[in-house]
C-alpha cells in the first residue's frame, strides 16, 4: 500500500486547539503550516509528501495521521479509499467533537449506524476491514472517519498504528462513569488503562501507591481491577472505598511520606495530585527511588500557560526516573492536564 499526501490532521480535547497548534509550530514548524481548523480538529500542510508512518507525535493530539480530505457522502468516502483496495484496514468511525463527560450512548448509536452503512458499501466493492473491536498491530492501517454535526462534511484520515498511538477508535473508549464512583477520576484511570493496553491479568493482585487519591474515583477503579492500593492524601476518602480491605489510606501529604510508610517495592505508582508538575515530580522521584514501580500512571496538571509552556521540560524530568516506554497523551476525560503511562 502506497499513499502520500502533504496534509496532516489531528483531533484533540475541546479547548486544546490553541496549545496543540503552538506545540506543533514549536516542534514541526519547519515542516508544517496550519491549513484548516474546526472545533477539536486541525489540519496542516507540509512542504513534502508524507507517508502513513509519519507521526505528528504531539502530546495534545488524540488521533493524528494523513488527512485525506472532506467527504459530503458515504460514497465519496469510498472513492477516496481506492488506494487502500487490497489492504485489510481497521475502520475507526468516531465523533469529531466530544464532550468532557464522554460521548453519550445515543451518539455512539448514530456513529455505529454510519459505520454499518460504510461497511455495506465496502462489502459490495469487496473492500475488507478488520473486525470492529480488533486492536491494531504495529504497522496496520487505520482509516479514521470523523463525523461532525448533521450537515457538516465527514473528515477522512489514515494512519499506520505504531507504539504510543491509541488503539481505540478516536482514542475514545466507550466507558460510562458508574453511579458509585466518588469522582470523575474513575474515568481518567479507566481511560489511562485502555491507552496502556495492559491486560487485566497483569493488574489483578498487584500493589499500587496512589498519590492524591481523595475522594477515590481512581482508587475504586484500581480496586475493581483487583489491585491492592495504598492511597496518600490529606483529604478524606469516600466511605465505600475506605471500607474496602484492599485499601489503606495514609492521610498525609506526599511531601511528608517517609520511607517507613512505604513497602520496599510496589508494582504501580499512580499520581493525580493537584500540584504544579515540578513539585509533583519532586515527590514522585523521591518515592520511586524507594518503591521502584515498573508501571506508572501520572496526571500532570497544567493549570496556567506557564506550566503549559514548561510541559516538555517536566516530561524530560519524568523520563529520567519513569519506567520505559513512556507514553504521553491527553485523555478524553482530561481537563487542562496530560496523562503519562509508563512501563510495559
Ligand atoms: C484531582 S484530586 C484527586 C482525585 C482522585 N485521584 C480521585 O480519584 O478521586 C487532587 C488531590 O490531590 C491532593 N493533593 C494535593 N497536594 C497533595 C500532596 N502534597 N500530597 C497528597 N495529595 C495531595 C488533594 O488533596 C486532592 O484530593
Amino acid at each position: 500500500m502506497d499513499i502520500s499526501t502533504p496534509f496532516v490532521f489531528a483531533t484533540c480535547r475541546a479547548g486544546s486547539e490553541p496549545v496543540m497548534k503552538c506545540d506543533v509550530a514549536l516542534h514541526q514548524g519547519k515542516l508544517l503550516r496550519p491549513a484548516f481548523m474546526r472545533p477539536q480538529f486541525i489540519t496542516w500542510k507540509s512542504d513534502e509528501l508524507l507517508g502513513g508512518s509519519y507521526n505528528l507525535d504531539c502530546i495534545y493530539a488524540r488521533v493524528s495521521g494523513l488527512s485525506l480530505g472532506m467527504c459530503r457522502t458515504h460514497e465519496e468516502v469510498l472513492q477516496k479509499l481506492t488506494p487502500f483496495l487490497g489492504t485489510t484496514f481497521h475502520l475507526h468511525v468516531f465523533p469529531r467533537e466530544t464532550p468532557e463527560d464522554g460521548v453519550t450512548m445515543e451518539k455512539w448509536a448514530d456513529v455505529d449506524q454510519v459505520r454499518e452503512h460504510l461497511m455495506v458499501l465496502m462489502d459490495a466493492q469487496g473492500i475488507k476491514t478488520q473486525p470492529m473491536n480488533a486492536r491494531p498491530k504495529n504497522g496496520d492501517w487505520v482509516i479514521d472517519v470523523m463525523l461532525g454535526e448533521k450537515d457538516e462534511p465527514i473528515m477522512l484520515g489514515a494512519h499506520q498504528h505504531a507504539p504510543g498511538r491509541h488503539p481505540i477508535a478516536g482514542a475514545l473508549p466507550r466507558l460510562q462513569l458508574p453511579e458509585e464512583a466518588p469522582s470523575r477520576a474513575w474515568l481518567k484511570l479507566e481511560q489511562a488503562l485502555a491507552f496502556s493496553g495492559w491486560s487485566d491479568d497483569t493488574l489483578s493482585g498487584r500493589s499500587v501507591v496512589e498519590l492524591g487519591c481523595a475522594p477515590g474515583g481512581a482508587t475504586l477503579a484500581l480496586l475493581q481491577h483487583g489491585m491492592k492500593v495504598i492511597g496518600v492524601d490529606t483529604a478524606p476518602m469516600d466511605a465505600f472505598v475506605l471500607e474496602n480491605p484492599q485499601f489503606k489510606h495514609l492521610r498525609m501529604s506526599a511531601g511528608a511520606l517517609s520511607e517507613s510508610f512505604l513497602p520496599d517495592r510496589v508494582d504501580m505508582l499512580v499520581s493525580d495530585m493537584n500540584l504544579a508538575p515540578p513539585v509533583a515530580l519532586h515527590y514522585l522521584d523521591r518515592i520511586q527511588k524507594r518503591v521502584r514501580a515498573s508501571r506508572m500512571i501520572i496526571t500532570l496538571k497544567m493549570n496556567d500557560e506557564e506550566m503549559e509552556a514548561r510541559i516538555h521540560e517536566s516530561l524530560k524530568q519524568l523520563r529520567r526516573f519513569a519506567p520505559h516506554p513512556m507514553r504521553v497523551t491527553q485523555l478524553a476525560a482530561n481537563r487542562r492536564e496530560i496523562c503519562v503511562v509508563a512501563g510495559s
